[in-house]
Formats: structure tokens, sequence, C-alpha cells
């Protein structure tokens, strides 16, 4: 039987694999848009007005910021030492498309990839001029120059997919990926963690983001007993490692709910993340869907967590920016 000897939650976004002089680069974009936050809908400035109480803009400083910066590449150089001295055979990861491999033509609710190659290939030009403003600059922070390819574990897959089935999750299968990019999600995870050298591995999406079709909580928490019962399953005597990358609260961070969400994991109570509303888990915080899944894993298996760290990088004085979590499970 596998075994599962690790889990590493770990966010993903953009501000970590830019300098800080980059973070203000998405302000214009922020003003331009509504954002989620605590059930409702904000414009940048109603959220500067409600929020003025809390002297956000204490942490939005150049040395506030190069701290905050420096937190998170320490706390994500943790996690890769750790992934590399528990010398993992195999990973599971799971993680959300934001429009990368899939559109609005057809995005499923959980899907499984279950090839023998993931493709993470250069965008193309045309591609890379529609990228929004301060996103282009992230691009190599999750797919290195001249592209990679990286090795899935079919037999894993497999596994997990009959499990899932047999427990009612009606899944998604990719043989290939649907076009040759990995979401952003899991192309950080085999740079940032894996440091360009991963190991095989099985990308689970689940579509956090996206309405009509977001699995609510209570699903991503059930999905995860499948998918331990389905990685129990695999005869095979590897050692696996259970990943979720996202989060934490963004693009409006909202540190309550954050904290709200640890407290669960070290009280390894995550069933009680589902009474806190649907509305509240849209736009980037809707990846802490991709944690519940693990953290109800490592939970049921009993396995320590470490916070290794909590920075909310604002970048802004609506609180807009993205509050990033590092934990591991051994
Ligand atoms: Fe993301």
């Amino acid at each position: 039987m596998a075994e599962i000897v690790l889990g590493i939650g770990t966010s993903h976004g953009p501000m970590l694999v830019t300098g800080t002089e980059q973070w203000a680069s998405r302000i214009a974009f922020d003003k331009s848009v509504k954002h989620a936050w605590r059930g409702g809908e904000w414009s940048f400035d109603q959220l500067v007005e409600e929020r003025a109480s809390e002297r956000l803009d204490q942490h939005l400083t150049k040395p506030a910021m190069e701290a905050h910066n420096k937190r998170c590449q320490d706390a994500l150089d943790n996690l890769a030492d750790v992934f590399a001295e528990a010398r993992i055979d195999v990973a599971v990861i799971f993680g959300n498309d934001q429009m990368e491999i899939f559109d609005d033509r057809l995005i499923p609710a959980f899907s499984v990839f279950y090839g023998d190659t993931i493709t993470n290939y250069e965008f193309p030009p045309e591609r890379m001029a529609q990228l929004p403003p301060g996103i282009e600059l992230s691009v190599p922070g999750y797919i290195p120059a001249g592209g990679a390819e990286y090795r899935g574990q079919p037999d894993l897959a497999k596994a997990i997919i009959a499990q899932a089935m047999q427990d009612e999750f009606d899944l998604a299968a990719m043989k290939s990926l649907p076009k040759p990019e990995t979401p952003h999600a899991f192309g950080f995870v085999y740079r940032r963690i894996m440091r360009d050298n991963p190991v095989p591995s099985v990308p689970l999406l689940i579509n956090t983001f996206y309405p009509p079709n977001q699995p609510r909580v209570s699903r991503c928490y059930d999905f995860g007993k499948a998918v331990l019962r389905g990685i129990q399953s695999w005869e095979s005597d590897a050692r696996v490692a259970v990943f979720a990358s996202g989060g934490l609260t963004h693009f409006v961070i909202d540190e309550q709910l954050d904290q709200l969400f640890f407290d669960a994991i070290r009280d390894r109570d995550i069933s009680r993340i589902a009474q806190v509303s649907e509305k509240v888990f849209q736009d980037g915080t809707s990846e802490l869907k991709n944690w519940i899944p693990l953290a109800g894993m490592m939970a049921e298996l009993g396995l320590e967590p470490n916070f290794v760290d909590y920075v909310p990088c604002y970048r802004s004085a609506a609180g807009t920016g993205n509050a990033m979590g590092f934990v591991t499970w051994q």
C-alpha cells in the first residue's frame, strides 16, 4: 500500500514570483473591477473607506513589503527543503485552472490528469500579449525558459479515479492536457517547491473559481476522503506527498477568514469550514477549496501540521493583495 508521508499547502500567487516593485502594477486592475470580500461585492473605493481603521497603509511602505516578501521566500525555501528531505516518489496535487487549459466552453467541476506527460510549454507571443498588466511579468515563475515536460503517474491516477467514481464523484479524466500549458497552480509547485526536478505527479483540478459549477466546501472535503482511499488502494511501496496549491484570501485579504481556516487545521476539524457561506469562496479566496481536501486527509491520517508562516501581502489601502500561507504535515 502506498504511504502518504507528507502534506504541503502553499500559496502560488504572482506576488511570490515578482519583486515588490512589481506588486503595485496590479492596482490599476484592482481599481477597475468589483471585488468579492466577506460575501459581498465591493468597489476599490468602498473597500478603502470600509477598512480605513485597519491602518493598512503601514504595510505599504517599501521596507514593510520587502520584509513580507523575504518571509514568503524563506517559507518557500523551507517547503522545498522539507520536500527534498522527505525522499518522495510520487506527488498528488490539488489545484485549479485559471483559464489556462480550460475556457468557458468547458470547465469540469473536478478533473484528474492520468496521462504520462504533463506539458508546460512557454506561451506563444500572442498569448503573452493578451495577459493582464502585471501578470506577464510573473510567467517565468510558473514556466521555465524553454518550457518543460514532467512525468505523470497513470497507475496512481487510475486508482484515484476508480475510488472516486465508486464514491460517486463523476470525474472528468484527462489523458493529455487540453492545451500544452500547465496551470500555474501546478507549475508553481514543480518550479518552486520541487526546484524544477519534479517527481511523477497526479494533478487533481477543482473548479474553485468559476461560476456556475464550483463544488461546495463539503464536496471538496469529501473529495479528499475519496482521494485518500484511492491513494491507499494503490498497490505500491511508493512514498507519496500530497499538495494543495493556492490561497489564502485574495484578491482582497481577509485575515479573520485565514485565521479561522488555520484554526480548523490546527483543531483537525476541517468540516467546520462548511459553515462559512459559499459566497465567501470567490475569486482567489476560492482556492482555499484546494486546501480543504488536503487538510481533511491530513487530519484523518493524524499527520501533524507545521504552520511555517502566514504573511498577508497587502498592495493597497483597499486591502487588495494576497495573503500567503505555508503549511507542512508530517
Ligand atoms: Fe491562482
